[in-house]
């Protein structure tokens, strides 16, 4: 098996260690070049490969592109929300964006038709997105299965530039479906470029990397343009609230954007904690801050303020903040976030069902 399955499971674990495998060069690097983000300075997103020329672009006033893609899953989660929070750190760097729906690869390998991808690509993804800060009159959107003749052509040209050997030893696997797949996303990730070679941007989680690393070779070796090779960020995986992993299939692992409210603050009262058993070992030794979710969820979105969080991280590891105060704080915060997010999602929905109609 090879040590990353972009199809299998999200758990990655250590991510120095692949980071040192497959070269990923860390953000810190180039991290004083980046708008000033909670991703970056908390180290959610944690590596990069080739930014520095996507950097170099923007800051000589060339061209240059984000490129990222969703496959239809079920409903749209927290997890799902670090992905758009990246589009729309590069959106506001001024980035050209282009976002994909993987129906294609999500009818290869996940057995869904292209009509339920379709209704959940605009009832869960985009009208998220959107009241997320996606700014539809900026964005090239598109269906895989619906992105013409030239970038049909292209994926299929891609297959030239590959070994049995190289696809076997990156995916684990040759099955006919995941190679569509592969192809198709190595024609996504070009595609900002086929007007005009440009250095994109493609953010990820570490577990489409194997996507990355072929979509460079086929860039290098494909004669018909002149591509530049993508870059790349990895951000890390928020768990799941019991700890674990966050899977769209198990409706107790996720606080959906669209979760009724009472039933999120519930999913908080349950979520896994690192407080003690007793309230005394709790005062003396605190909290475990690594196992705690709840704490995990205000880190990745709750909290913008570093000082605050800071202060939250120091009163509850030393013990004198409780796990119920602290839930306290996170229903609080979600709340708040999922009442103003739920009112704009219902204001962008008109807009994104006309968008849909119109472009696609
Ligand atoms: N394979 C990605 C996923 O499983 C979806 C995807 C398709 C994608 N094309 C892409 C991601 C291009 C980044 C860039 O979620």
């Amino acid at each position: 098996m090879p040590d990353i399955d972009p199809w299998g499971d999200v758990e990655i674990g250590d991510y120095s260690d692949k980071m040192e495998k497959f070269g990923i060069d860390p953000i810190s690097d180039v991290e004083d070049r980046l708008p000033d983000n909670l991703l970056v300075r908390r180290g959610i997103i944690f590596g990069h490969r080739g930014l520095k020329e996507f950097l170099d672009a923007k800051e000589d006033g060339e061209e240059f592109a984000m490129m990222t893609g969703i496959m239809p899953s079920g409903v749209f989660h927290f997890g799902h929300k670090t992905v758009v929070d990246q589009i729309l750190m590069y959106q506001e760097m001024g980035a050209e964006i282009t976002v994909t729906a993987a129906d294609i690869e999500a009818y290869n390998t996940r057995d869904m038709s292209l009509e339920k991808s379709r209704e959940l690509v605009i009832e869960e993804y985009l009208k998220n997105y959107v009241a997320l800060g996606l700014d539809l009159d900026k964005v090239d959107f598109y269906f895989q299965s619906e992105g013409g003749n030239d970038y049909h052509l292209k994926s299929k040209q891609f297959a030239k530039h590959l070994t049995q050997n190289e696809v076997e030893a990156t995916y684990g696997s040759a099955a006919p479906g995941k190679i569509t797949s592969a192809l198709t996303q190595y024609a996504d990730i070009l595609r900002p470029q086929f007007d005009s070679p440009k250095p994109t941007v493609v953010p990820v989680g570490v577990d489409q990397d194997p996507h990355i690393r072929l979509t460079r070779e086929v860039a290098r070796k494909y004669r018909d343009a002149d591509f530049y090779k993508p870059s790349s960020t990895y951000n890390k995986f928020m768990r799941g609230l019991q700890g674990g992993k966050m899977s769209s299939s198990d409706p107790k692992s996720y606080i959906a954007l669209t979760d009724d409210i009472k039933d999120a603050k519930k999913k908080i009262d349950q979520a896994k904690t690192g407080g003690r058993d007793t309230l005394e070992e709790h005062r003396e030794k605190g909290a475990k801050i690594e196992e705690d979710m709840v704490f995990e969820l205000l880190a990745f979105h709750l909290i913008e303020d570093d000082d605050e969080l800071a202060r939250i991280k120091r009163e509850y590891s030393s013990g004198e903040m409780l796990s119920g105060e602290l839930k306290q704080i996170a229903k609080d915060r979600l709340e708040e976030f999922l009442t103003e997010h739920q009112r704009k999602r219902e204001e962008a929905s008109e807009k994104v069902e006309q968008f849909v109609r119109e472009n696609t």
